[in-house]
């Protein structure tokens, strides 16, 4: 197979002039922290979303940090989190002493597996503080189950929505759900502002000590406090808190990626159809579930699962490598991560440890056509048809 010229990356940003025009509006403003266009930002996603608050920070891990703060975790509670997500989702926990409890996923979904938090929720019980599903990929999880399992239970459920901005749950954006939502904004994800993320929220005191936690613990932030409208900058700090604010310059790339959410979510879904048609039969593979009864968008990243058992993953990475096309994983258990299994050595998660060999991200973004698509799919088939990433050796 003729391998291409340039490197097909897992994903490379979308930008335009929207975006350029957006930052050189900002950097000619005199304003490139936080100041107009992060809450013109906040207020066009709460909007997207029909929710109340959107609070702009600096990635979606500042994001988790604050909401799981705010929420009240700290020294002691229990989190439970699923083991197939980015390592943030659990390292917060543990930033803010509590114990993450690692659930399974679904083999199909990769979405937290319901009986292992049920199981979870009996053994522990009050000492739970809070359930943090990750919608993977952008499919969002049952929400419905989990709002049940709040109202019964009185924990609290922060949804990861780093890879869902345009995913719909019985057709509403998911930034609705539960007591809030967080969201990614980095490079390569739905929508990007290089790095950035939103908490959302329908609980307004929630909101606010969000952002006083995201601003140095000031109950105002640097636009009232040195905008000509507002300008009173004597101002003292209530809380110990961060420093986590989104500035103006991203806040303009973001503003101009959500005017262009139609065009960007199109154009995802179209590559997601070319995929799941060409490798349709594709026997060694399971293609990734694309909606479910009531969610929809597993837009994000596209993982397709390696059945065969004498296909290697990593010798299939580097075999796509050698054809110039750029692979990932999502993700690699985080109860399997030095950190995590040094420390809570008897976990087993028979799911998570089958998908850990068997998951590969391929390119997937807006800026691809059919024909980089097309070639990723007929690099999948040669290297599999001449054996080349087999386990067995033949002669
Ligand atoms: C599921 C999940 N949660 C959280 C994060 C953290 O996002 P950020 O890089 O914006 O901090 C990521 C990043 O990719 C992610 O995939």
């Amino acid at each position: 197979m003729k391998r291409r010229d340039n490197f097909l990356s897992l994903a490379i940003p979308d930008l335009t002039n929207e975006e350029r025009s957006q930052v050189l509006e900002a950097m000619d403003s005199g304003w490139i922290s936080s100041g107009p266009k992060v809450k013109e930002f906040e207020s066009k996603f709460a909007e997207f979303h029909q929710v109340k608050n959107a609070v702009a920070v600096s990635s979606c891990t500042a994001a988790l940090f604050l909401a799981a703060k705010v929420a009240g975790v700290g020294k002691g509670d229990f989190v439970i989190v699923p083991s197939i997500t980015w390592q943030s989702t659990a390292n917060i926990v543990e930033q803010l002493e509590g114990t993450p409890l690692f659930c399974d996923v679904e083999l199909d979904t990769m979405n937290i597996k319901h009986e292992d938090v049920s199981v979870y929720l009996k053994k522990y019980g009050d000492k739970i503080k809070a359930i943090f599903p990750v919608h993977l990929s952008g499919l969002p999880v049952d929400i419905d189950w989990f709002d049940s399992i709040s109202e019964n239970t009185g924990v609290k459920i922060i949804y990861d929505a780093a890879h869902a901005v345009f995913s719909a749950f019985k057709n509403k954006p998911v930034g609705q759900c539960g007591l809030a939502s967080t969201f990614s904004f980095y490079a390569t994800k739905n929508l990007t502002t290089g790095d950035g993320g939103m908490i959302t929220t329908d609980d307004d005191d929630f909101a606010e000590q969000c952002r006083i936690w995201s601003n140095h613990g000031l109950p105002k932030d640097s636009w009232k406090r040195y905008s000509a409208e507002n300008s009173s900058p004597h101002v003292q700090c209530i809380v110990p808190g961060y420093k986590f604010n989104m500035t103006d310059i991203q806040a303009g790339i973001g503003l101009a990626q959500l005017k262009r959410k139609d065009e960007l979510l199109s154009k995802r879904n179209f590559l997601v159809e070319c995929y799941d048609e060409m490798l349709s039969d594709f026997d060694w593979l399971k293609l990734p579930v694309f909606k479910t009864e009531k969610g929809k968008w597993a837009n994000h990243v596209y993982v397709i699962k390696i059945l065969d058992d004498d296909v290697d993953r990593d010798k299939m990475m580097s075999e796509l490598k050698k054809l110039n096309i750029g692979t990932n994983l999502h993700f690699y258990p985080v109860h399997k991560n030095i950190y995590y299994s040094e420390k809570y050595k008897d976990i087993s998660l028979p799911n998570s440890e089958w998908l850990m060999n068997r998951i590969l991200s391929i390119p997937l973004c807006s800026k691809y056509t059919k024909e980089d698509i097309k070639y990723v799919a007929d690099a999948l088939k040669y290297i599999y048809e001449k054996k080349l990433a087999h386990k067995t050796v033949f002669v």
